[in-house]
């Protein structure tokens, strides 16, 4: 089949993979993960839980304790995070990551996916601590692998309720149909490069603020309103300036995207944040308003990243590394992308349409 578009559209009606790992539809607003909706997911199953549907048949020797695989590649790539100098500390907490994650060994075999799949987690509750002069907390192979980020996080033991929440929020982005980063990721493994260039790939799309950039900025957002009433002036002057408002829009979903509100009852969990949510929700609500006013034409919906940012908050991720924890959970979905693209499909290599001039005949 020809596809004929000349990439204005974003590639928005181009189908460019067969895939068994997810399904998005944008018109109900319903998200299925290797043939279970969201709903069954979050908030049912560990981190562990979905990394093992993912990689279920494409890998010859996974591992049939993803636990103890996932808490021992912890311990394994925390090595590295020796190789922390002051020059990386300098950078955002996704560029120091992902520089980590760059002296990893590539390889195509599971031993090296479960090292991926430990290293956002390892290297940026190493960054954060290290930004703040704190020394880095080795990983306890023994826990649950969101129990675990929060104890390096923080140096001591999360309560069960926040890893339970950050499992929900880990399981709710870890795949989602083909998003920019695990197109990425794809284009890469389909060259045959290796997991560990197509996990950089997939960070390197994930960062932009039109991805998995946007969280941070949500903060930012609710800290300058302050208060509900300065809500509408505060989106006005935003949208004035032509800015876009982060945590809103989608190109898939048309209507509300359903991990928004997987992660709001995650939040509402922990209970202590309950005048934070109601802020957000009131400021969520003004959004809707007022983007349906400036936009009547386009349905813009509050997306997965809204409610990311409250819950990332309340479990003290500071906002400048919400980007790597967004990563901790999609990776998992960028590997199975990866090994189903080596396995199944062709070297991606799309057509352009040249506009440019054409060479001067010889006089
Ligand atoms: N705020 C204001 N206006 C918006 C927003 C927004 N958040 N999102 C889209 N629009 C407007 C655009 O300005 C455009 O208006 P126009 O047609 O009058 O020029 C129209 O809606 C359509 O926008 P597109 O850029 O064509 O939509 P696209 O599908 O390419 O973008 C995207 C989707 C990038 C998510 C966009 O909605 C956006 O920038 N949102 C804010 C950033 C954000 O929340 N990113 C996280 C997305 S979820 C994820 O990646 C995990």
């Amino acid at each position: 089949m020809t596809h004929l578009t000349d990439g204005s559209d974003g590639l928005e009606t181009v189908i460019a993979a067969r895939t068994v790992l997810s399904e998005v539809d944008g018109a109900a607003g319903r998200l299925i993960i290797r043939g279970h909706s969201l709903d069954e997911l979050a908030g049912r199953t560990a981190f562990e839980g979905v990394v093992g549907l993912l990689f279920d048949g494409f890998y010859d020797d996974l591992p049939g304790d993803v636990r103890a695989a996932l808490g021992q590649a912890r311990a394994e790539v925390f090595a590295e995070v020796a190789a922390l100098d002051t020059g990386l500390l300098d950078r955002t907490p996704v560029e120091a990551m992902r520089a980590l994650t760059a002296r990893l060994a590539d390889g195509d075999d599971a031993e090296t996916a479960f090292r991926l799949l430990a290293a956002p987690a390892v290297f940026a509750a190493a960054v954060v601590r290290a930004q703040a002069g704190e020394a880095p907390v080795a990983p306890d192979p023994a826990l649950r692998h969101a129990a675990d980020v929060l104890r390096m996080l923080r140096g001591q033991p999360a309560s069960d309720a926040e890893a339970d929440a950050l499992d929900t929020y880990l399981v709710t982005v870890s795949d989602h149909g083909l998003n920019a980063s695990t197109f990425a990721a794809r284009v890469v493994a389909s060259t045959r490069a290796g997991l560990g260039s197509a996990v950089l790939a997939g960070i390197s799309a994930l960062k932009g603020p039109l991805h998995g950039g946007a969280p941070g900025p949500i903060i930012d957002m609710l800290d300058e309103i302050g208060e509900p009433a300065n809500a509408r002036a505060w989106i006005e002057a935003a949208l004035g300036r032509g800015d876009r408002l982060m945590g809103f829009g989608h190109r898939v979903y048309k209507v509300r995207d359903p991990r928004a509100d997987a992660l709001k009852q995650a939040v509402r969990w922990l209970d202590a944040r309950q005048g934070r949510l109601e802020f957000a929700e009131a400021v969520e609500a003004a959004v809707l308003d007022i983007l349906r006013e400036h936009k009547p034409n386009r349905p813009l919906q509050t997306n997965v990243e809204f409610y990311t940012a409250l819950l990332l908050e309340a479990l003290a991720f500071p906002p400048s590394a919400f980007t790597c924890v967004f990563a901790m959970g999609r990776v998992a979905g960028w590997l199975a992308h990866a090994r189903e693209q080596l396995l199944g499909g062709r070297l991606i290599r799309p057509a352009s349409l040249y506009i440019g001039p054409m060479p001067r005949k010889a006089a």
